[in-house]
């Protein structure tokens, strides 16, 4: 006979983790252009869950996006973006591997994607445009995630979170 599951832990939040980590700054997730205050604040969880940091425009609605979807003791590591975006970008190209997560002809499916062995940056496009076409020249590769139902593309939060597992090496 096969042991069912065991009970759950009185305090699960303790029994997972014996200390509180740092961001992992060999992966940074960058949403870049996304609007939604929630995708922010569902993306900054992930990046806790998963060590990774995050990079954003320093404006104030990204600060005020965070603070709102916020729901974290402790926020993992940002780098607010002192440039342009593309700017930001480029420079980052001189010691990342940037990815871009998106719906694209010949890109590398989810199920290809290794964990991240150098640091990588994770592009993320907004909600209703994508990543925007000037950008494209600048990601090493790109990765699409299969979707077989009859949407045409998923929450971006969604996407990114599982991209980050996988390049994590958790999934
Ligand atoms: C809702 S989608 C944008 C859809 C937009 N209408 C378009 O055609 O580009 C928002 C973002 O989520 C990510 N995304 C959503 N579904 C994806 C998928 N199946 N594979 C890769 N990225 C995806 C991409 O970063 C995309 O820019």
């Amino acid at each position: 006979m096969t042991a069912g599951p065991k009970s759950r832990p009185k305090d699960l939040r303790s029994s997972r983790r014996s200390r509180q980590h740092g961001c992992w700054d060999h992966l940074v997730v960058a949403p870049l252009w996304v609007a939604y205050g929630a995708n922010l604040g569902t993306l900054l969880r992930t990046c806790d869950a998963v060590g990774a940091c995050m990079a954003v425009p320093d404006t104030s609605h990204y600060r005020a996006a965070l603070a709102r979807g916020d729901t974290l003791v402790r926020w993992p590591h940002i780098h607010w973006l002192d440039r342009s975006k593309l700017a930001w970008i480029e420079r980052e190209r001189v010691r990342s591997v940037v990815l871009g997560v998106e719906l694209a002809e010949d890109a590398t499916p989810l199920t290809r994607l290794e964990p991240a062995r150098n640091r990588t940056v994770v592009l993320l496009g907004h909600e209703h445009r994508g990543i925007p076409e000037e950008a494209w020249s600048l990601m090493d590769e790109v990765i699409e995630i299969p979707m077989v139902g009859q949407g045409a593309s998923l929450n971006v939060a969604v996407a990114g979170s599982l991209v980050l597992y996988r390049l994590a090496g958790l999934s």
